[in-house]
């Protein structure tokens, strides 16, 4: 990804900046990749990034959403993005969130629980709709990612447990303002070892014979969620994540019955590489056993590195002197307010530009206000003249 430094030098910072060229290039490779094989459909996870924009974009690729509140539902319609492909996951749903996504016309509704359908049988009932549901199902598979970021374990959250599956799809049956189309599952984010994708596959192959066995059924839809990871340590080696290898691998290895469809649910690695958080050096401090630099952007901008510890390669992109050793932290008054410690950047100076980079997911889409610190804005490649 190429910087247009000298047009980042007239702009307030910190924001964040996306490479639109990127992007496309990056929905270019997922629908292609996905369009090798029949029956295969991507939804885009909106929670990555809802910047309207952005959304507006992906939306011109053709492809679906997934939501995960009445809110991205919103975001979702707004950007053109077609009821008929928007999926509404989460545990949490409100009357007026279903309402809503009812009211839209959504495709479906991935269910995690007996009350949350009965409140949709509910509310469906009043409408004199018929709302389309998958359950989501804990696989209880381990995937090799942060633990906040797991999933698909007995102990998260999130869908329902093998045990219970039954007794759900029998309440669903006789439920006539519900009709059941498909399961859902995910195991987690950030994954780039295939295996973990792999133990899904078996699991719901399990659990397909299962249900064709004790009750004939086969549901014509499976979806399998996100998850795919992409490389933080080398963003410009691998700037479009290897969706090649990813459908690949459920194409291997998951087994379908005739006609079933299987949809995806991709956030990080469609967006995770196009967008960086751009700052600038407020200060260089030197501490008793350290050398600070700290920016004009904090944790409320990029929350990544306090919230998972995690990795972000960060750019001085102005600067040729030979490497410093640096802790480069937000002016945010939290000690975890750090985005890396004791990293090797070239020498920086007060008022030098950096770039933290493989910001584009769950970078501005968990941006928050705390200090009274200002959203961060946005600024895409097509807004400059370059
Ligand atoms: N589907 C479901 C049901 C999900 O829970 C998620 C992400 C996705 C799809 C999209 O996953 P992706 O393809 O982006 O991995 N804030 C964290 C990530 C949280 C992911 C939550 N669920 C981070 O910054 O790493």
């Amino acid at each position: 990804m190429q910087f247009p430094v000298e047009a980042f030098a007239s702009i307030e910072t910190p924001f964040y900046y996306y490479d639109v060229e990127l992007l496309k290039a990056t929905l270019d490779a997922v629908k292609r990749e996905a369009a090798k094989y029949d029956g295969f459909h991507v939804h885009y996870a909106v929670k990555a990034n809802y910047n309207p924009r952005l959304l507006e974009i992906v939306n011109a690729a053709g492809i679906g959403a997934d939501c995960v509140s009445g809110g991205e539902v919103r975001a979702a319609i707004s950007a053109g993005i077609p009821a008929g492909k928007v999926v509404f996951a989460g545990v949490g749903k409100t009357d007026k969130e279903i309402a809503y996504a009812l009211d839209s016309g959504i495709f479906c509704f991935n269910v995690e629980s007996v009350p949350e359908i009965e409140a949709i049988e509910r509310l469906a009932a009043e409408r004199g709709a018929v709302a389309q549901v998958a359950v989501r199902v804990n696989p209880n598979v381990g995937a090799h990612t942060h633990a906040n970021i797991t999933t698909g374990l007995a102990e998260n959250k999130f869908g329902v447990n093998y045990e219970q599956l039954d007794g759900v799809i029998d309440v669903i049956e006789s439920m006539p303002h519900i009709k059941l189309i498909g399961l859902h599952f995910h195991i987690g984010s950030q994954l780039l070892v295939m295996d973990d994708f792999i133990a899904l596959c078996c699991r719901i192959n399990e659990l397909q014979e299962l249900l064709h066995e004790t009750r004939g059924m086969v549901l014509p839809h499976i979806n399998v969620g996100g998850g795919l990871g992409v490389r933080y340590d080398a963003p410009d080696k691998y700037p479009i994540p290897d969706f090649d290898l990813y459908f690949a691998t459920y194409a291997n290895n998951l087994k379908l019955y005739p006609g079933q469809q299987l949809h995806f649910e991709l956030g990080r690695s469609i967006v995770a590489q196009c967008g960086a958080l751009i700052t600038r050096a407020t200060y260089i401090k030197n501490g008793t056993c350290k050398q600070f630099v700290v920016v004009d952007a904090g944790m409320n901008d990029l929350i990544r590195p306090a919230l998972y510890d995690a990795y972000h390669r960060i750019e001085n992109l102005v600067s040729c002197e030979p490497d410093g050793v640096y802790d480069v932290v937000g002016p945010v008054c939290e000690s975890s307010d750090v985005f890396c410690k004791d990293r090797r950047i070239p020498a920086t100076k007060r008022g030098d530009i950096l770039a933290i980079r493989t910001a584009g997911a769950y970078g501005e889409a968990m941006a928050f206000g705390y200090n009274c610190r200002e959203l961060p804005k946005a600024v895409l490649s097509t807004d400059l003249n370059m």
